[in-house]
Parts: structure tokens; sequence; C-alpha cells
């Protein structure tokens, strides 16, 4: 293995750049190449490749977002596009590629690695931690940190002016985001793709806990049956007619952020493994992590299969609710 290109891909999370760096070190480390694409797989097909070097990767441990960037590629799903790559990795003569993402990212890498001679690996970069056969994914602790934070800052309004307030958060499809903030923030409800949402239970719940505070706060997926925070208020409006209701969305900020210690040692020790992996030949993998210690899946699994949140935590919540 002489030389390996690395790319990150779809949404950005915190601790890509810890990845990157992690990446370009062990392979200066082992004697190998480290070549990074830029913009995902728009730089795979445009040759948009920089050899890196120690300089590339000095102080970027702490900065969110990727130094790489990254980009959706229609032209990707092409096998013109496809040939072009191809044509890029033999006149560049590499023969590993590292792709830090989702599994939208990882379908595409496979996809490549079908029609030539290449090794990948998946490290999984993205703050939904929807990746089947890790306990999580690079980026996730940071934007949990994030919508925490941001959340308490609501609870200090809410509960100045007695509201109830609907607060969307991300993860796509998956409620991971969703779930385990309500449980961080105390939330009163929360909302899931995972479990039908029933208005009427979520408008009794919060009838019940509103005798006793002088805020509420629901956190609601914004991948849920019954849609976003907006709608969901729209829905639960009629039902509270003396009442302050309001919704936040809190959007892109949950992408950003310096990764906070979790996100940094599980992307440098991800990216680690990721180059010893294909320096001793292994291929089609994600490298994940459970009970601390770093695993791999295989690539296929990671695509097909689906990570799904812990239900049985929205129990908590019902627990924890003011009677
Ligand atoms: O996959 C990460 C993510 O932030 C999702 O949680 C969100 O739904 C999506 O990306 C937003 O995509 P974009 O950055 O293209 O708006």
């Amino acid at each position: 293995m002489k030389k390996i290109a690395v790319l990150t891909s779809g949404g950005d999370a915190p601790g890509m750049n810890a990845a990157i760096r992690a990446v370009v070190k062990s392979c200066l480390h082992y004697g190998i190449v480290p070549v990074g694409i830029r913009d995902g797989f728009d730089g795979l097909i445009n040759g948009w490749y920089d050899e890196m070097d120690y300089p590339a990767v000095n102080n970027i441990i702490h900065l969110g977002g990727t130094i790489l960037g990254s980009a959706r590629s229609e032209a990707f799903r092409t096998k013109e596009g496809r040939a072009k790559v191809v044509a890029n990795f033999q006149q560049h003569g590499i023969e590993g590629l590292i792709v830090i993402g989702g599994d939208g990212s990882f379908t595409g890498a496979h996809v490549l690695s079908q029609e030539m001679e290449l090794k990948v690996i998946g490290l999984p970069g993205t703050i939904d931690n929807d990746l089947y056969g890790t306990e999580a994914t690079i980026g996730y602790d940071t934007a949990l940190n994030t919508v925490m934070q941001a959340v308490d800052k609501i609870r200090d309004t809410a509960s100045s002016h007695n509201r109830i307030f609907f607060v969307e958060v991300m993860g796509r499809d998956a409620g991971f985001l969703a779930l385990n903030s309500a449980i961080a923030v105390g939330a009163e409800s929360v909302l899931i793709p995972e479990t039908v949402t029933d208005i009427d239970q979520l408008v009794s719940d919060i009838k019940q806990q509103n005798k006793g505070k002088r805020s509420s706060i629901i956190i609601v997926a914004e991948g849920d049956d019954a849609g976003g925070a907006l709608d969901i208020m729209k829905q639960v409006r009629p039902h509270f007619p003396n009442y302050d209701l309001r919704a936040t969305v809190l959007g892109h900020i949950q992408r950003g952020g310096s990764p906070t210690y979790y996100d940094r040692q599980l992307a440098t020790r991800a990216g680690v493994k990721a180059v010893e992996l294909l320096k001793d030949g292994a291929s089609h993998l994600m490298v994940g992590i459970r009970a601390d210690e770093m695993v791999t899946v295989p690539l296929k699994e990671a695509i097909e299969k689906q990570a799904i949140p812990d239900v049985s935590k929205e129990k908590l919540i019902d627990v924890l609710r003011t009677k």
C-alpha cells in the first residue's frame, strides 16, 4: 500500500478534522503517501487531489467542519463520472480509499470498489449516529452537547414566560439526537421517528406536567412521523388557549463547533485503525466503537442494516415527568 486517499462526504461533523489528521499522520508514520480529496465525491471525479504532509494537518484536531470540504455529487451516480475516478486513481497510483461520512458515502465507495481494484475503509462521520455496528459516530457527542447547551438556554426563557416550547433537532430519519438530548435536558416529552406520535397523548402529557412547572420543553426529531416542531405546535396549540407556545428549529448549529474530547479520541483512534487495516491488506470494512474498543463491521452491513436507538429510554421521560 503506497498511496491512500481520504475524503469527507455527506453532512460535515465535528471530529472529521481529527480523523483526517490521524489518517494523514498514520500514513506518514508507515511510509504511505496520503492524498486528500477535496469536496468529497465531486473532488474524486474532478481530480482535486492534494498530497498531504504534516503541516497540512497541524493544529486542526480541535476544529469543527472538514478542511477537505464535503459535497454531494450527482455526477458520481453516472458510470461516466465513476470512470473518471478510476482513471484518476490509476493516474495517481492510489490503492486505498478512506471515506469519512455516512451510509450514503459508504455506498458510493462500495460501488466504486466494484468497478476497479480498490481497497476501501469507511469511518462513521455524521452527527446522526445512524450507522449500524457502532455505538457512536464521529460528531454525535459534540452535536448532543450543542443541543443540550442550546435547550438549556431555551429553558431559561420558557420558564421566565411560562411557555411551552417545541424544539426541533436534526438526525435525518433517526431519533438518536432527539431521544438522548431529551434525557439530558429534562424534556417533558420527546417525539422520534422510531415510535408513532400520538398527538392526543402528547396533549394529555403536557397538561399533566404543566400543573407544577413554569415551562415545558418538547424535543421533536426532524424526521418524526407527525412532522417538525412547527407542525406539532400547530396541532397542539388549540388545546392550550391560555398558553404561549413557541417553536425553535436548532438547524445547522448542530453540525458545527469544536469537537468534544469523546469525538476527538474516537476520530483519532478510528483514523489510525483505518490506515492500519489498509496497510495490512483489509478492505470493505467500517471502523466503529463498541464498549470503548475499536471494531470493524462489513461495509455492506453498515450500509444495509439500520441503527435503531434504545426506544425503551422513552420510559425515562415518562417516569420523570412532573405529575
Ligand atoms: O446527516 C447530517 C444532517 O445534518 C442531518 O441531520 C440533516 O437532516 C441533514 O444533514 C441536513 O442536510 P444539509 O446539510 O444538506 O441541509
